[in-house]
């Protein structure tokens, strides 16, 4: 095929066929089109846009660029993918705790992404964890328990893995056919039948307003029904951190927190958790309703079928299941600094991005792909917005590798911080729910 006159077409406008979409995702995938004329194609994409079709035929041909997983795990594999946040550890809590419902958790996550952070980072804070084994053993391992989650196989949409790098130097990243086919590629390649996607906006998501946040999801749960997998997205708020602990094993240490029961069920971490569950449940026939997930993911919670579900999990992924009773085995960084609240008034704003990015910094993330993180590093949010701060009251502990990588966190998270005389709002958690009937707005139901 002759490539120039398919980067000719989008040029114009022009919905491309199957047969070019295939070229163009092949061609990624072995090496056979150049990167220039790769960029072309992404940045005519990125100005002209995609219909559902072109975007379905290219999320089709990226999964099939690979290795194509249709697991027999004893049910239907459900996976839960979030479009990337801060103190985000969802994942941990709800795996496990779907999986003590009977769900088939098979999930594939990834790393930490600029200012976000990523589940496969934080689990090698476990002593001993595997986060990649081979195909065979991950389906089996969700057969047998419920759960297993690793890293993504490099057999896995190799033609999302050549084309993200080149968005990532190309400005073509915030396009929503790219997007939606980049997420949904690795999905469906993984073999999930019923997928939960978990889009965040707001001041730390990667898309920052509700309506491209919805325009994403929308478009993401079209290509679910052309492809024959149930999608449904919820819209969740990413104005803060969602947890209060920021970093890989301050993470795990949270959701470890969560499942043993040492933290109130209203955490706003815990009801995000739950709520992503219960579709997951509902999504893949498990419930009936979601008032019945709802009832059934609590029941395992407070029973701590959740915590053994973990542990389980931790063992037959080589970690050591100890520190589900004792945290201080994920490490524990040398420094810890109090932050404390400058003068009386309310936490009013986040700028989420930014608190990402101290945390990066701190080494809880990398700035290129060859830097080694450091797990023990983060720091702990003592308020959240809507909070009354007291002068001199602790606002955030820092675990830092020094004092001076403390000191410099501290003067970020100041900075990333806005307080106010007058009383404000907490931020919003469940925004919407968006499915094949289309969008729906969650009031702040205090039961989600
Ligand atoms: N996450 C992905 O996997 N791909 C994107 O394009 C954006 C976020
Ligand atoms: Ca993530």
């Amino acid at each position: 095929m002759d490539f120039v006159s398919v980067i000719e077409r989008k040029k114009r406008g022009e919905e491309l066929t199957n047969e070019e979409i295939r070229a163009f995702a092949g061609g990624a995938a072995d090496g056979s089109v150049k990167d220039y004329q790769l960029a072309a194609l992404l940045m005519a994409i990125r100005l002209n846009g995609m219909t559902d079709r072109e975007t379905r035929d290219l999320t089709l041909a990226m999964a099939e660029s690979g290795d194509m997983l249709d697991p027999d795990v004893g049910g239907v594999p459900v996976d839960k993918h979030s479009t990337g946040g801060v103190g985000d550890t969802t994942t941990l809590i709800l795996a496990p705790l779907v999986a003590a419902c009977g769900g088939k958790v098979l999930k594939m996550s990834g790393r930490g992404l600029g200012h976000t952070g990523g589940t496969i980072d934080k689990m090698e804070s476990i002593p001993g964890m595997r986060v990649t084994m081979p195909e065979e053993e991950f389906v089996r391992t969700v057969r047998e328990i419920g759960c297993c989650v690793v890293g993504q196989s490099a057999q896995l949409a190799p033609a999302d893995k050549r084309l993200y790098a080149l968005r990532d130097v190309t400005a073509t990243v915030d396009s929503v056919p790219l997007i939606a086919s980049s997420i949904l590629s690795k999905k469906f390649a993984s073999g999930a039948r019923a997928i939960v996607l978990d889009v965040k906006t707001g001041s730390g998501a990667l898309m920052p307003t509700e309506e491209d946040s919805i325009a994403l999801a929308g478009a993401m749960v079209r290509i679910g029904a052309l492809s024959g997998r149930k999608i449904t997205a919820v819209i969740s708020g990413m104005e803060e951190p969602l947890g209060s602990h920021v970093g890989n094993a301050l993470e795990v240490k949270e959701a470890i927190d969560v499942l043993s029961r040492r933290c109130p069920e209203d955490l706003p971490l815990t009801r995000v958790a739950l709520y992503l569950g219960a579709h997951m449940l509902t999504l893949s026939g498990v419930a009936k309703d979601l008032d019945c997930a709802r009832a059934m993911l609590l029941e395992k919670l407070r029973d701590g079928s959740g915590l053994n579900k973990l542990r389980e999990m931790i063992v037959r992924q080589g970690g050591d299941p100890r520190v589900c009773d004792d945290t201080a085995l994920l490490g524990t960084a040398p420094v810890v600094r109090e932050i404390l609240c400058p003068a009386d008034a309310y936490l009013c704003a986040t700028d989420c991005t930014r608190l990402g990015y101290a945390a990066q910094r701190m080494g809880a993330g990398r700035a290129s792909k060859e830097d080694v993180i450091d797990l023990r590093v983060g720091f702990v949010m003592k308020k959240r917005i809507g909070d009354f701060c007291r002068r001199g009251e602790s606002l955030c502990a820092v675990h830092a590798a020094d004092e001076a990588s403390a000191l410099r966190a501290e003067r970020e998270i100041l900075e990333a911080l806005t307080f106010a005389d007058e009383k404000c709002p907490p931020s919003r958690l469940i925004w919407d729910v968006v499915d094949e009937n289309g969008v729906r707005r969650i009031g702040e139901d205090r039961q989600i």
